[in-house]
């Protein structure tokens, strides 16, 4: 069994004796230079000095960093899934580079962690236009003793790194490390690219030797530098031949208080399992942020929100194990005195302060959790009412299964649900969300508030100009999936932040990897065609008459509605805003698709 703590020290030593300085962690709150609103990598508080400034402790640099990722925040729950975790990094600024590089996380693996070097798998960069193939790294594997049938050439989407959503940051394409779990082949193809679960990514080495421009363009940089990371939770699991992230000793603990305290096992059933995870990784999480040295408070907007979502997240799965919302401070005081008590010495410290602002929370949130839970219940309760007595009168009737914009509006401004909540507790019963709906709703009240109070001075939700071009981009896949799966292909849901579309639609079954590489294909063809995306105002009838679609229901047909016409690919009803012309969106690359409920799929993809 190795511990955190020894895994954080032998990294920490590796380097340091690679003459290496450990330039400890900075905050988890983002830098304000990016616009990304965590640390989400070690290397971002470094980038200045990856793109050449000089760093004062030198040129070989390594630490331990916080990172906090919530992209996967709903996937938070199964064994595998984390909103915080420690990055362990090391840096060359335009010091070594492969050669020196390649060896040394070969001999950290073989050597300190005793991987047998024949079932070593790496993948390099395939190269592409802008980029040469790195034959270079490849040889070095060899060289090293790497076998040449587990060294794998890919792509950009699997090895090149870089800060999405970001411009003027360093990047490059990168080698990761990958070590089977066992031996036993799942099928006769199953490799490093196989998903059956095999290999686990051990860590990876950038070699940032780019800058990202406007356009989706890179430019070389003058420094040769490599940027090194090593997920420690991730390795903890596999050093420890774990496969469940929350047996480690990171986890222990908090896992065995939520037992003692529900008198639940968690072995036992699924379901207490799940809130137990929950409860633990969004506790963790809210402690770490809270007790930052740049530490935020719950709030309503930014990175606030986010914490608030985590906390109230946890306080339902509270609910659902059976425990008091208190019981959260006790999973607190176990990760700052027990766990993270010597790598964050400032938790310590600011302990009381963390406790109290997590109480207050749970304070603010338990009465309306209650109150909010019984409406909810209410929406579902009057839909499957409704929808079984129609049902019976006729045969064809459609289910209704959303919950209407206005009634997730209403559950977020009186009870205090973050619409994500309401999204959750929908998907649990069979039901989505209108999320546009919502938003609507959302900006429609804010628009009130803004004209009472007049003054309004520097609005805090202008629709930014990424929001808007992936606005567009989810009108152009919406156009395409229709095309290929037929106009009965509909809006489930939509979900837009600066970062990423997310787009619910109905369809029977997972789309494959062609159908997804062409509907990529049609979005980026119609960004390259260029097409002006236009307004007009139009009666809902005349609108319909002339094909144009959208969730939308009007109070009558003469309602005048607002339409965006991309022409020949997409007519929609719709308050916009949009982009003035597809071609200002960048590249369309999907990044996953999955299921949302039965017979919804969900992508989630970006524009770069
Ligand atoms: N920056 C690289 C990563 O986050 C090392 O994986």
């Amino acid at each position: 069994m190795i511990t955190s703590k020894e895994l954080r020290e032998k990294w920490i030593k590796f380097y340091e004796d690679r003459g290496h300085v450990n330039i400890g962690a900075v905050s988890l709150i983002g830098d304000g230079q990016t616009g990304v609103m965590f640390n989400v990598a070690g290397m971002q508080p470094l980038m200045p000095y990856l793109l050449g400034k000089k760093h004062p402790k030198g040129t070989r640099l390594c630490n331990v960093q916080g990172c906090v990722r919530t992209v996967d925040i709903d996937s938070v729950g199964d064994a595998t899934h984390f909103t915080f975790f420690e990055m362990m990094g090391n840096w060359s600024l335009g010091d070594y580079f492969k050669k020196e590089k390649t060896k040394w996380s070969f001999d950290l693996l073989t050597q300190v962690f005793g991987f047998d070097k024949d079932k070593i798998c790496s993948t390099v960069f395939e190269g592409n236009d802008s980029v040469p193939r790195d034959n270079e790294t490849a040889g070095y594997l060899k060289e090293l003793g790497i076998k040449e049938e587990n060294i794998f050439y890919l792509d950009k989407s699997n090895n090149w790194w870089e800060l999405e959503g970001t411009v003027g940051t360093p990047c490059g394409p990168d080698n990761e490390w990958f070590y089977p779990r066992h031996d036993e082949k799942c099928c006769d193809t199953c490799d490093v690219n196989c998903d059956c679960g095999r290999y686990v990514e051990i860590g990876n080495d950038v070699y940032m030797q780019y800058k990202k421009l406007e356009g989706g363009k890179y430019t070389e940089l003058e420094n040769k530098n490599v940027d090194t990371g090593f997920g420690l939770d991730r390795l903890l699991l596999f050093l420890n031949g774990l496969t469940d992230g929350y047996k480690t000793d990171l986890f222990d603990g908090a896992i065995k208080y939520l037992e003692s305290v529900s008198g639940k096992d968690y072995d036992g059933a699924e379901e207490d399992r799940k809130a137990m995870r929950i409860i633990a990784d969004h506790t963790r999480t809210a402690v770490m942020l809270i007790g930052d040295m740049n530490g935020i408070v719950p709030s309503n907007t930014g990175a606030g929100y986010i914490l608030r979502r985590l906390l109230r997240r946890a306080i339902r799965y509270c609910k659902n194990l059976g425990i008091d919302a208190n019981e959260m401070n006790g999973v607190a005081k176990i990760f700052i005195e027990k766990v993270y008590d010597t790598a964050y010495p400032l938790l310590v410290e600011k302990e009381d302060y963390i406790i109290d602002e997590i109480s207050k929370e749970i304070k603010k949130f338990e009465a309306a959790l209650t109150a909010g839970m019984k409406e909810f219940d209410k929406c579902i309760v009057g839909m499957e009412r409704k929808n079984a007595f129609m049902s019976e009168k006729d045969p064809s009737y459609v289910p209704e299964t959303q919950i209407s914009g206005k009634q997730a509006f209403r559950l977020y401004d009186t009870f205090g649900f973050p619409v994500e909540l309401t999204i959750e507790l929908a998907l649990e019963r069979g039901f989505t969300v209108d999320e546009e709906g919502f938003e609507s709703a959302f900006k429609a009240h804010q628009e009130l508030s803004k004209a009472q109070a007049q003054a309004a001075k520097g609005g805090l939700t202008e629709q930014t100009e990424k929001t808007t071009n992936y606005h567009t981009a989810t009108h152009i896949m919406l156009a395409g999936l229709r095309k290929m799966f037929g106009t009965g292909t509909e809006q489930k849901g939509s979900n837009i932040t600066e970062e990423r579309l997310r787009f619910d639609f109905n369809c029977d079954h997972k789309m494959t990897a062609e159908e997804l590489k062409t509907l990529e294909d049609f979005v980026n063809d119609v960004i390259s065609k260029k097409i002006p995306v236009v307004r007009t105002e139009e009666s809902y009838n005349k609108a319909v008459s002339e094909g144009a679609y959208g969730v939308f229901n009007p109070t009558s047909d003469d309602q005048m509605v607002s339409i965006y016409t991309i022409e020949g690919v997409d007519k929609q009803i719709c308050g916009g805003p949009h982009a003035n012309n597809t071609g200002d969106l960048g590249k369309f690359i999907i990044k996953k698709e999955e299921s949302s409920s039965g017979g919804v799929r969900r992508i989630k993809a970006i524009l770069q």
